[in-house]
């Protein structure tokens, strides 16, 4: 389990080949695992986008040239959206949202799978209702961030440390 956590990377360069039914049903079914705040899980969807047209919709609704290469999907055939319905505590669909995105990249890994965390491209896609109502979300329901997922050009490494850090301060 550990080694899954510490060797999750974001993939940004997918090759054009779908993962199977079976590895992204394992990866919905690990969303559907994660913590929700008052397990309200009823203001969650998540929604799978595989359609070509759709994805290219969403990858050129804004210009994303100044961008990383293969942005804003990076090449990745199965996008899962993660939407909600505003839930009675502010903003805490951001923290449902992240624990599910991240619960599913862990089951991704896990799987030899790659994955990426999307924000700015679901984020603009405020700007574009055209777009959303081709999501076919039920009614009240905003898409938040997604998980582009899909089989990694370069092989995906192993580690037994995190590849980051982040300060702690300890109080005793
Ligand atoms: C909330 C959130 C939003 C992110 N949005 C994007 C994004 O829109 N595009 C992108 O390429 N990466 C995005 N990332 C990925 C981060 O850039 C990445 O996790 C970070 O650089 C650490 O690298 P690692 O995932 O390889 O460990 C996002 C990550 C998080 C947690």
């Amino acid at each position: 389990m550990l080694e899954t956590i510490f060797s999750r990377v974001s993939t940004r360069d997918f090759t054009d080949e779908e993962i199977s039914p079976e590895e992204l049903n394992q990866i919905l079914l690990a969303g559907m695992a994660a913590p929700v705040g008052r397990a309200r899980y009823d203001t969650l969807n998540l929604t799978v986008v595989t359609n070509p047209e759709l994805l290219n919709e969403i990858s050129t609704a804004e210009d994303y040239s100044s961008a990383r290469p293969r942005a804003p999907l990076y090449g990745a055939k199965t996008l899962i959206i993660v939407s909600s319905k505003l839930a009675e505590k502010p903003d805490i669909e951001y923290s449902n949202v992240g624990a599910i995105i991240q619960t599913m990249a862990l089951a991704a890994r896990e799987q030899n799978i790659g994955s990426i965390y999307l924000w700015t491209c679901i984020a603009s896609l405020k700007k574009h209702p055209e777009i959303v109502k081709k999501l076919e979300l039920p009614e009240g329901f905003t898409p938040i961030s997604a998980l582009g997922v899909g089989y990694s050009k370069t092989t995906l490494e192993k580690h037994s440390r995190p590849r980051h850090i982040i300060s702690v301060n300890r109080i005793k």
